[in-house]
């Protein structure tokens, strides 16, 4: 994997990406580590499957329609740099790479939902190998751009929740750096602000892997956006003092019953609910799973030195046992409405149409 570092020390000057999050360059794929973020613009030339699995399973790339974005250009790089001659053994590449990719993380359903989509267009297409490999690489370019479109589309709905001098409060990162662009959450506060709407942003830092602090910081501060950073344990405190008027977040999946995101957002949408603050989630219908209920879905549990060490320096005592599971699951009792590319479902409306 090629590493180019852009901008060092960005501290001095917030730069806008000149490019998505994730691009295809012939053959290639470029993203942003998003491990670097804030202080360091590092891009990544991915010109491997295996280089995808690994960048997702260190978080290089994280949020859910990324993920799945993400996923779906490990297989064109697959479909594209293979040597296959007859469509079974590229049919068969496709196979091994898409099992490496289930393997890097569990939970967000975006990640399944696109690979099953590119397999799906490999099968139906007809032709031999090169026609596949071609299939696929439109396929994941024509997904990418949806992701936008149907982030600008969730934006246009979820800003209608928004009132001028919102305080909104949001966990983790949702944002543009979560998708190909314009972000989930982030794309409801980015649209009421582009219409000018005078709204300012609270921002949870989000243990243990600060995406809120670093990343959902950064992309506000860098589009002009007010917002104040809290520490995760400082949301009843804040809530208490009615100092937030909504909280949008996004979702890793919605299941008929529940509501599975980074993990803090079950806390937060219990004070929400204590506190009679509207709780709204930012989802495509991608992350959309009618299959199972909260108890089938699979918590992804991340290694403890996440929680035992800050910046890979220890802070806990050696040998103490820490938990770390990524993500947790929010009852639907709690969620005021769940806004999609197609509208606002109110969470009544959405057991509904996952039941229909
Ligand atoms: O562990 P992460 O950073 O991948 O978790 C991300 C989240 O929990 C986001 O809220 C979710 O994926 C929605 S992103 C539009």
């Amino acid at each position: 994997m090629v590493t180019i570092k852009l901008i060092e020390n960005i501290d001095r000057e917030l730069v806008a990406f000149p490019m998505r999050t994730i691009e295809w360059k012939t053959g290639t794929v470029v993203t942003i580590d998003q491990m670097r973020l804030p202080h360091e613009v590092v891009f990544l030339r991915m010109s491997t499957c295996r280089q995808v699995a690994s960048a997702i399973s260190n978080m290089k790339i994280r949020g859910a329609p990324l993920l799945g974005i993400a996923a779906a250009y490990g297989l064109a790089l697959t479909a594209y740099s293979s040597k296959a001659d007859k469509r079974e053994e590229l049919m068969k590449e496709i196979e091994e790479s898409t099992e490496i990719l289930k393997k890097t993380r569990p939970t967000a359903v975006n990640l399944f939902w696109a690979l099953d989509r590119i397999m799906k267009k490999a099968q139906k297409t007809s032709g031999g190998a090169k026609a596949v490999a071609q299939a696929i690489v439109d396929e994941v370019q024509k997904m990418a751009d949806e992701d936008v479109q149907v982030n600008r589309k969730i934006g246009e709905h979820g800003s209608r929740l928004i009132n001028d001098k919102d305080v909104v409060l949001t966990h983790c990162n949702a944002g543009s750096l979560a998708t190909v662009d314009y972000g989930t959450a982030l794309g409801v506060i980015r649209a009421a602000w582009e219409q000018g709407k005078n709204i300012s942003v609270i921002a949870t830092e989000t243990r243990p892997k600060l995406q809120g602090a670093r990343l959902t910081a950064y992309e506000l501060q860098r589009d002009g956006i007010p917002v104040t950073l809290i520490t995760d344990s400082m949301v009843g405190h804040v809530m208490s003092k009615q100092l937030i008027d909504k909280v949008v977040v996004g979702a890793d999946r919605i299941v008929r019953d529940a509501v599975i995101n980074k993990i803090g957002t079950f806390t937060i949408a219990a004070l929400a609910h204590e506190h009679g603050v509207p709780f709204y989630v930012a989802a495509p219908r991608s992350t959309f799973d009618p299959t199972c209920i909260s108890k089938d879905v699979v918590i992804e549990e991340r290694d403890s030195t996440e929680v035992t060490h800050f910046h890979s320096k220890r802070v806990a005592p050696r040998g103490v046992k820490a938990l770390n599971p990524a993500f947790d699951v929010t009852p639907m009792k709690y969620v005021s409405a769940i806004v999609c590319e197609t509208g606002t479902l109110s969470s009544n409306q959405f057991q509904r149409l996952l039941t229909a």
